[in-house]
């Protein structure tokens, strides 16, 4: 079955990024010349989904407002003549369809995904957290549909942390059945130091099917007091099995101070028109530092 829909929490409070995200949601943050959020959706548009579902709650509207039309914004830049300006802002309102549903309470990233289970319907889907921005050649949640065609099994995204990082993460342990590809075992959010000699951390980007909605539903809260999304899984590769994937490209945690300056950097080197200054000023920096 084609997957057509992806999921996108973005109800958080952002508590990691205080105070910048104390007004305006931390999807809003801007790597480069976008918020964080568009380079989500973008990946999204550019792997062929159709239909993006936001989890949202009291306070995200500006991330809906990011993807709507903005007549006034419209009519001033053209009546300005900045055509060009105007085209741009237009062009992000008619990337793809959004819709988006209210997560009420903040009773963990499980309970998120849940929310959408009536929008998702019985249909495969994907899952992207917002912090996590991915630089690819070819998009991540491409690579990931691209092996879900082949497995017609879910999948989650995973990349090596050193072991000290591991309690950060949602941790799979498994047999690897070729390069890249692990058959999952077990899955443990944020597990303690020494639980787990694994060192697979789960990203942010989720294949699933929609069996996961029934096991959301009877998951009890875990790591944090939450309803975790890593507990569901782990109940889900019981029943229908599961792959971890170590995707091709580089991860950035903008959802981290450090990680989403880095990410700024990385995005700003590869910037069609930004990235040849911006890299002559990296080095001449550098040498100073
Ligand atoms: C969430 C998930 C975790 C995953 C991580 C990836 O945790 O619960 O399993 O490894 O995202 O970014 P969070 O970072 O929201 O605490």
């Amino acid at each position: 079955m084609k997957v057509r829909k992806a999921v996108i929490p973005v109800a958080g409070l952002g508590t990691r990024f205080l105070p910048a995200s104390k007004a305006i949601p931390k999807e809003m943050l801007t790597v480069v010349d976008r918020p964080t959020i568009q380079y989500i959706v973008e990946e999204v548009v550019a792997s062929g989904i159709e239909e993006v579902i936001l989890v949202t709650s009291a306070g995200k509207s500006a991330i809906e407002n990011h993807f709507d039309y903005n007549f006034e914004l419209d009519t001033f830049l053209e009546q300005k003549r900045k055509h060009g300006l105007a085209e741009e802002v237009r062009h992000i309102s008619n990337l793809i369809d959004v819709v988006s549903v209210r997560q009420k309470k903040p009773l963990g990233l499980g309970h998120a995904i849940w929310m959408a289970r009536n929008v998702v319907g019985n249909e495969p889907f994907l899952v992207l957290l917002g912090d996590d921005l991915v630089q690819a050649e070819t998009p991540c949640c491409k690579q990931m549909l691209d092996l879900f065609e082949e497995l017609q099994t879910p999948i989650v995204a995973i990349q090596r942390v050193p072991q000290e990082e591991t309690h950060q993460y949602g941790i799979v342990e498994g047999q690897a059945v070729r390069d890249r590809l692990t058959k999952v075992n077990r899955l443990i959010e944020k597990p303690a130091p020494g639980t787990s000699d694994s060192n697979m951390a789960i990203i942010g980007r989720y294949l699933l099917t929609p069996e996961i909605f029934d096991l959301l539903e009877k998951t009890t809260p875990g790591h944090g007091g939450e309803i975790q999304l890593t507990d569901a899984l782990m109940a889900l590769s019981n029943k229908n099995g599961m792959y971890a994937y170590e995707f091709e490209g580089t991860r950035y945690d903008a959802g981290d101070k450090l990680g989403y300056l880095k990410a700024i950097v990385a995005f700003a080197s590869c910037h069609k028109t930004l990235g040849p200054a911006f890299r002559r000023y990296i080095k001449e920096m550098a040498a100073t530092l």
